[in-house]
């Protein structure tokens, strides 16, 4: 059950001078070997942010605590919500969504088998008004998620969510689940200062967009009913594949990784990640923000200044065929599109004879939905190539929490060897840490006083510009 890499579409052999020859290829061979070494020596080390290699080997004890609380969640609780943003929100959405029912919420309790599932990722007002229209605080487990513990959204939404279980009598330490930091961020004080509320620890040497399979994620998971277990140990399956093959020709990932580089340094600044399937949707967001952020970077490591970085747009197969698929096959040579695909989807839907007399449909009858919607992959694959456009696909058996848990890894070593390759720091996010700061500038935060300074310098908009 593995997934696998089929890159033809990138090639000469396909795509004709458009593609990328195999001596091209074989010329970033020693630069990817470098990559792979240098992911390899570092695995696990928490200084450089690369503790996330060891999640799929480490935590047998923190699984079997996680179990035991969505047990007890599962049993208790209406609602399960998520308080968190960015690499602690999108995970949890990601897994949620990719392998649980699509309507998940909406089935009876005794399908669901536990708590309605929501991630409240934003500080949109009417999103959270709109929340709490529907669920009760006081029969809800509310998992604040953050690292700091100083995120202006997560807190705000922790803020609000305190007030309510307050003033509904309840007591916090019932309702309320932190992942955080193990011994420092605000999390760990509030915790201290209940006396202990029960937390789970985001490892140090694990940055939020590389922590899915950590507890950030694995609690939603295990409450959702997910198999985390299994998650893992596709994890693990695609890591032994990738850290036993320095070549990129045995290693998917570290292919993935060069071929994108070498797109890139073609021009290819765009990468489209496009499943054909609803349940992988959010795949898409999870993965744009571990490459936006891990590789929108403006100096290498030795200090150099430089804008490097490939802009991850989403997209939906087969429903953005009939929104975007114009501009890929016919707008600029600026972009790849990699495409997820099934070999098998979890439901089949026959399409009924009918409407013989109409040609046009009545084609479609005696089909499956299964056979078009892979039809239609491949069609958008064919018009792709015979139109000169880069593209590969990552083929799927099946989605289950096996082959999602190498998905996830297979991207994330797949980052962190394209970070290596471009000799960027893959970890930090100095550009996301700089919106923050002026966020606590405009809001009156203490010791941000000279941020606040900078941004009333700014000029005024000019009218002359409004109309
Ligand atoms: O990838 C990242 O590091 C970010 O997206 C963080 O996850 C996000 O900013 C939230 O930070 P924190 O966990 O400190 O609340």
């Amino acid at each position: 059950m593995r997934v696998t890499v089929d890159y033809n579409n990138m090639t000469s052999a396909v795509l004709g001078e458009k593609g990328i020859s195999p001596k091209k290829l074989s010329s970033y061979r020693l630069r990817a070997a470098k990559a792979w070494k240098y992911v390899q020596e570092n695995r696990g080390k928490d200084e450089l942010y690369m503790g996330w290699t060891e999640l799929p080997y480490n935590q047998d004890e923190i699984v079997a605590d996680i179990l035991a609380t969505a047990k007890n969640i599962r049993a208790k609780f209406q609602n399960f919500v998520v308080l968190g943003i960015g690499g602690s929100a999108l995970g949890p959405t990601m897994a949620f969504n990719a392998l649980c029912h699509l309507h998940y919420n909406d089935l009876p309790r005794s399908k669901r088998r536990g708590p309605k599932f929501f991630v409240e990722d934003n500080v949109d007002p009417v999103r959270m008004h709109d929340l709490l229209d529907i669920i009760d605080p006081a029969k809800t487990c509310f998992n604040v998620i953050s690292k700091s513990g100083a995120t202006s959204e997560t807190m705000t939404q922790y803020l609000i969510i305190l007030d309510l279980l307050k003033k509904a009598g309840v007591d916090i330490q019932n309702n309320v689940i932190f992942t955080t930091d193990a011994n420092k961020g605000n999390l760990k004080k509030i915790s201290d200062e209940y006396g202990g509320i029960k937390s789970y620890v985001l490892p140090d040497g694990v940055g939020g967009r590389f922590s899915e399979l950590c507890p950030v994620g694995l609690l939603p998971a295990a409450v959702c009913g997910i198999n985390i277990k299994a998650l893992l140990a596709g994890a693990e399956y695609m890591d032994r594949l990738c850290r036993t093959n320095r070549s990129m020709y045995k290693n998917p990932a570290l292919m993935c990784a060069a071929l994108q580089v070498i797109a890139m340094e073609e021009g290819k600044n765009i990468h489209v990640m496009m499943p054909y399937s609803d349940n992988l949707k959010y795949l898409s967001d999870w993965y744009c923000q571990l490459w936006a952020e891990s590789l929108g970077k403006n100096v290498t490591l030795d200090g150099t200044p430089c804008n490097v970085g490939q802009t991850p747009v989403k997209a939906l197969g087969v429903t953005d065929q009939h929104s975007q698929v114009q501009l890929y096959t016919e707008g600029p040579f600026d972009k790849v599109v990699t495409f997820l695909s099934l070999k098998k989807y979890a439901q089949t839907m026959p399409i009924p004879h009918g409407c013989e007399n109409i040609p046009d449909v009545a084609f479609l009858g005696g089909h499956t939905m299964e056979e078009l919607i892979q039809a239609e992959n491949a069609a958008t694959a064919f018009a792709l190539t015979k139109a000169g456009r880069m593209n590969y696909t990552l083929w799927i058996p099946e989605l289950n929490e096996f082959t999602l848990g190498q998905l996830l890894f297979l991207f994330e070593l797949q980052t962190a060897y394209a970070g290596a390759m471009l000799n960027v720091n893959t970890f930090n996010q100095p550009g996301v840490e700089e919106g923050k700061k002026a966020t606590f500038a405009l809001l009156g935060k203490a010791g941000y006083e000279a941020k606040k300074k900078e941004l009333d310098s700014n000029p005024a908009n000019d009218p002359a510009y409004i109309i």
